[in-house]
Parts: C-alpha cells; sequence; structure tokens
C-alpha cells in the first residue's frame, strides 16, 4: 500500500506558482484574487483565511471583502461588477455558501474570465464539451494528484461516490475527458457496494465520516478520499483508512490528501487567468 501525499505534492506546485508570480512581477504583474464572503459561516471564515494565508505565501495579493448575511442583493451585484471591470483583479471568488441569495445567480454573473472556482454555468460548460477552460479547484486537485502518482486513468474503470456540482459532476466530466470509463454512484444508488467494488479508482466526496469500509472495495484499488468531516475539532475522511488501506494498492489520507491539492489548484487557476487574459 501507498500513501498518496498530498501535502508533499502541494508544496512543491507552491514553489513553482511562487516562481511564476516573482517573473509576472518582474513585468509589473501582481496577481489578485477578490474574495467575496457573505455572512459569518464559521467553515467559510476557516477557508477564506486559509486562502488569504496561501495566497501571501505564494505572493498573491488577496482582497477580501465582507458583506452582511441580510444585505441586499444589489450591493453583492454591484460589488462583483466592479471587481468583473478592475483590470488589477484577475480572479473574483464568491465563498460558498451565500446566505439568504441565488448563489448560482451570483455566480454567474462573475465574468467567465475571473471565474477562479471555474463554477459558472460557461466554464462547466466547456468542460462538458471537453474544452476544458477552467477546472474547479477539487477536481483539478484530483486529476493532478493522479497524474504526478503516475497513476493513469485512460480506460480504467473510474467510481465516484458523490455528485455535487462542485466535485462529482465536474470530476466526472474531467475524467472523460481524459479516457476513463466513468460511474457515478449518490445517495440513490441501489447496490452501492456492487459499484464500488469495480472501480479501479475509488473517489469518494460524500461527506460521511469513515463510510467506505474495506467491503466496498477491491483488492489492490486506488482510493482518493475527497471528505472533510469536522467531529469535536477533528477532521475525518469519507474513507476509514485504517480498515481500508491494506486492500488499497495507493489511498489518499485525511488530512494531507486531496484538501492542500485543493487549495494550491484554486491558487493554479488564478495564474492561469492572469496567464491567458
Ligand atoms: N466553499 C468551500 N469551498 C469553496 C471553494 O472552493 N470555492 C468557493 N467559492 N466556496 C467554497
Amino acid at each position: 500500500m501507498h500513501i498518496i501525499d498530498g501535502k508533499f505534492w502541494a508544496n512543491k506546485i507552491a514553489e513553482e506558482l511562487k516562481l511564476k508570480v516573482q517573473n509576472l512581477n518582474k513585468k509589473s504583474i501582481f496577481p489578485t484574487l477578490a474574495i467575496i464572503l457573505i455572512g459569518d459561516n464559521p467553515s467559510s471564515e476557516i477557508y477564506v483565511r486559509n486562502k488569504e494565508k496561501k495566497c501571501t505565501e505564494i505572493g498573491i495579493k488577496a482582497m477580501v471583502k465582507r458583506l452582511p448575511a441580510d444585505g441586499e442583493e444589489q450591493k453583492v451585484i454591484d460589488l462583483i461588477k466592479k471587481f468583473n471591470n478592475d483590470e488589477k483583479v484577475h480572479g473574483i471568488l464568491l465563498q460558498s455558501p451565500v446566505p439568504n441569495l441565488d448563489e448560482k445567480k451570483l455566480m454567474n454573473l462573475i465574468s467567465p474570465k475571473k471565474d477562479v472556482d471555474g463554477f459558472s454555468t460557461v466554464n462547466l460548460g466547456l468542460v462538458a464539451s471537453n474544452d476544458e477552460h477552467i477546472l474547479a479547484a477539487t477536481p483539478k486537485g484530483i486529476i493532478k494528484l493522479l497524474e504526478l502518482e503516475n497513476i493513469d486513468v485512460a480506460g480504467k474503470n473510474v467510481v465516484i461516490v458523490g455528485r455535487s456540482n462542485i466535485v462529482g459532476r465536474p470530476l466526472a466530466l474531467a475524467l472523460l475527458n481524459r479516457d476513463a470509463t466513468v460511474t457515478i454512484a449518490h445517495s440513490k444508488t441501489v447496490n452501492l457496494k456492487e459499484i464500488t467494488k469495480t472501480a479501479d479508482i475509488l473517489i469518494v466526496a460524500i461527506g460521511k465520516k469513515h463510510f467506505i469500509t474495506e467491503d466496498y472495495v477491491k483488492d489492490d484499488a486506488v482510493v482518493i478520499d475527497v471528505g472533510i468531516n469536522r467531529v469535536d475539532n477533528h477532521l475525518y475522511g469519507d474513507v476509514d483508512f485504517d480498515n481500508v488501506k491494506n486492500k488499497a494498492k495507493a489511498i489518499s489520507p485525511v488530512p494531507g490528501g486531496v484538501g492542500p491539492m485543493t487549495i494550491i489548484m484554486l491558487l493554479s487557476n488564478l495564474i492561469s487567468l492572469v496567464e491567458d487574459k
């Protein structure tokens, strides 16, 4: 069994991004990410703080704009429009979940050229038509991890458990673009175990602590755990790591697997937006 060390790979990519930023700075280009945070959701506060910290580490300017949870929609719309028209802003991130307002509508007001999350219908549609421009950070991090670990996906049976708009769906499309045979399972799937046991590569993103045990896993499968389940200040994956590890050929842990890759891929997306401008 091999442990896929996302922290190691993320640190390596961070070094590459730092150099890219330094080269852009020499050309008087200062990559800038605008983050809109509405309300005071404690998880969102942590996510945004971590993003700010990582930006600073790499030399990216992070601009956080906070708005109240009970504010007017027009204020958010005006702010997005302002950032869309500001040449100094290269990427815009509207922190999800957005309380009280229509999140999808607001996400779609972000210019596709500044949509660092890849959540807009335009950028998702491009992924769906095998013309990837910006791929959402978590799917991108998973694809990158598999590439870096020399795990070829072409022709492999990949089973994704979870169909969210930010992980399962875009990931399925991105893997299809790379010639994998993709199955998406979800909460309504019947006989889940029978399906997960066909997986050469099993990717789990359902948000249920230690849901996947060894009886869901084929011998020598690659297991990627996307779960982030916080219980009593501890972080748990969707996969019961200790129970599954000896059955898997390779497995990503939580913490230290997909998580560190996600944030660095967001910043990699930002640098792509700067370079494509
Ligand atoms: N909330 C949790 N993760 C994310 C993310 O990657 N992007 C946005 N916009 N919101 C999030």
